[in-house]
């Protein structure tokens, strides 16, 4: 599929969750634009990040370390001499372990709490200084459609963190549209990443597809297609918005 061209050159980013499926590919489009970007993930660097060469500096750690968080993204305006965008990717879906409210260990409930939420919460706070600096910029904060309706398998601690995420970013929209910095939410439906692991069939592969009215199950490229639009001066007039990227999927509710 033809996706669309940007150019980011001479601009710098911070993406997380970049081990990931989402994350990952938003670094590569980024950096194929020519911007500079500062990738982190708990996890180790992807092979293709690292093939992306200079352009992508990849920071591992845990983004509910709040020392970690502000000194790596301190690291990536000390590197360029500016912060241009902020890429809020990582989360995580615990099947199994996050389930309704009314039963879920809180345990479980507040650690999905501290990665969804709370890591966003880190990294904008360490990020809207630098982008005030540079002069302006852009955040996104990856959400989902889930949130938006009921689950006949809640999972509840998911649900309200992404949920917090949207709210999150609509305030921050609000708070430094007079800085130049704008916020928006990508609320993506079923997308194929690690995340998705137990879909590892063809046959639920394409059950899932069926049920999406443009019957095919989301890719990561199209998140980094939404994650890119909206970074861009394409998208200058646009903030505090949740965009659905979802093939459909909500209007079947
Ligand atoms: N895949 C889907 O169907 C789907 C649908 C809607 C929303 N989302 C959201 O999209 C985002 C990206 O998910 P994905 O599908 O690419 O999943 P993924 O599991 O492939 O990537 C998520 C990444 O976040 C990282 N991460 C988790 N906790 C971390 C922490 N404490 N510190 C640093 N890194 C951490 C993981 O290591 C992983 O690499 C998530 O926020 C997810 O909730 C996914």
């Amino acid at each position: 599929m033809p996706t669309p061209s940007y150019d980011f050159r001479n601009r710098t980013a911070v993406v997380t969750g970049a081990g990931g499926g989402m994350g990952e590919a938003i670094t590569l489009a980024l950096a194929k634009a020519g911007a500079a970007v500062t990738a982190i993930d708990v996890k180790a660097c992807p092979d293709s990040l690292k093939a992306a060469g200079a352009a992508v500096q990849y920071a591992q750690g845990d983004l509910r370390d709040a020392g970690f968080v502000e000194k790596a993204i301190r690291a990536a305006y000390d590197r360029h001499g500016r912060l241009d965008y902020l890429a809020n990717v990582a989360g995580v879906l615990w099947f199994g372990r996050d389930k309704s409210l009314l039963e879920t260990e809180l345990s479980v409930w507040d650690e999905v709490m501290e990665i969804n939420l709370k890591s966003m919460v880190l990294t904008s706070r360490a990020a809207t200084p630098l982008l005030r600096k540079t002069g302006g910029g852009a955040m996104v904060h990856v959400s989902t459609i889930q949130w938006m309706r009921g689950d006949p398998q809640p999972q509840d601690a998911y649900q309200a963190s992404k949920a917090a995420v949207c709210a999150m970013s609509r305030s921050l929209a609000m708070q430094l549209a007079a800085d130049g910095i704008r916020s928006n939410s990508i609320c993506p439906g079923p997308t194929l990443t690690p995340l998705q692991a137990r879909w590892n069939t063809e046959q639920i592969r394409g059950q899932v597809a069926d049920y999406v009215p443009l019957k095919r199950i989301g890719t990561a490229d199209d998140m980094a297609n939404a994650a890119l639009f909206l970074l861009s001066d394409g998208a200058s007039y646009i903030t505090g918005i949740d965009l659905v990227v979802d093939g459909g999927l909500l209007l079947r509710v």
